[in-house]
């Protein structure tokens, strides 16, 4: 299969690093605002599947720039989606938690009705709308709170603060699935590989939830980075009312992944997903 990566962040480089076959753009070769560019740059490729893991995702600067974050995550994910249809391509996208409420007291299944309470949930959820109006043979996998190589990262602003700081106040009425980007990408790619065959095992296109598996909150999320570190810093416990941001947070952000389960493993644990990324550093570090 010949693949195609959008996007050269957490994500998109995770892929890339477990197909270092694939071709990847970043957005100066691509940018997925701009339509017209597809058949230049794409067609060449000849890519059988895309992976779109192109998109803004600065959550509160998304609040002061509504129109660029719904051009990126919205009204671009279409372009994308025609493109692929028209060319026979499967599109695999990500979309997020984010587009839930998080008032509910269970972990979302796929059918559950989006009800977006920030910018950028929004504007994932306008990309969700315009894949299933103008996509053919696409894949939407919903994920959340990644973490990894090349990207914007908890793990490692945690470890900082605690560093410089030695004091933190993380809130603890969120609540998730810290997931090691490298272990999602291996999940989902073994999944996608089961879409290349034309047996009963191949998944349904569609929309899937995928997270590592167990449940936390940003606080105690903290203090198993202290505690697998050895940082030994003090960790209070806050509400998120206690630390306004200008984008709004669901408080359960939690996700039922059985549906995915149906087809491949999860994701780890989430403890050992941490454990195996920081691992992954210290090998980096050696190798240095
Ligand atoms: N990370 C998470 O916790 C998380 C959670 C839920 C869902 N997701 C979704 O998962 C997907 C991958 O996220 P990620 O964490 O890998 O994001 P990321 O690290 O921020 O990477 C996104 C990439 O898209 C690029 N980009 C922005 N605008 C573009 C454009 N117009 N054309 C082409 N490329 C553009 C960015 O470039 P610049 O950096 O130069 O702008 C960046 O390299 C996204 O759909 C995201 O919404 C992520």
């Amino acid at each position: 299969m010949k693949l195609l990566i959008i996007g050269t962040g957490l994500m998109g480089t995770s892929f890339k690093t477990l197909y270092p076959e694939a071709t990847i753009l970043g957005e100066q070769d691509l940018d997925i605002t701009q339509p017209e560019r597809f058949p230049a740059v794409i067609d060449p490729i000849a890519p059988d599947m895309i992976i779109n893991c192109a998109a803004y995702t600065h959550v509160d600067k998304a609040e002061t720039e509504p129109d660029k974050t719904n051009l990126i995550n919205g009204t671009a994910v279409g372009y994308l989606a025609a493109y692929a249809a028209s060319r026979d391509i499967i599109l695999v996208h990500f979309s997020t938690d984010y587009i839930f409420d998080g008032q509910g007291s269970q972990p979302y299944v796929e059918d559950d009705v989006p009800s977006p309470i920030n910018a950028y949930g929004y504007s994932k959820w306008l990309g969700e709308v315009a894949l299933a109006k103008h996509g053919k043979n696409t894949y939407m996998f919903r994920i959340q709170w990644i973490y990894g190589k090349n990207g914007g990262n908890f793990v490692e602003a945690i470890r900082k603060k605690a560093r410089e700081t030695g004091h933190l106040d993380v809130v603890n009425d969120q609540w998730g699935s810290p997931t090691w980007s490298l272990d999602l990408a291996q999940k989902i790619g073994y999944f996608l590989q089961l879409s290349a065959t034309k047996t009963t095992e191949r998944p349904p296109f569609g929309i899937y939830h995928v997270a590592a598996t167990g449940q936390t909150n940003w606080h105690d999320f903290a203090r198993e980075i202290l505690a697998q570190t050895g940082i030994g810093a003090s960790l209070s416990a806050i509400s998120s009312e206690a630390m306004p941001r200008p984008a709004k947070r669901p408080t359960n952000g939690r996700l039922n992944c059985a549906k995915f389960a149906q087809y491949a493993a999860l994701p780890m644990p989430w403890q050992d997903g941490l454990r195996h990324y920081l691992r992954s550093l210290a090998q980096d570090s050696q190798e240095a």
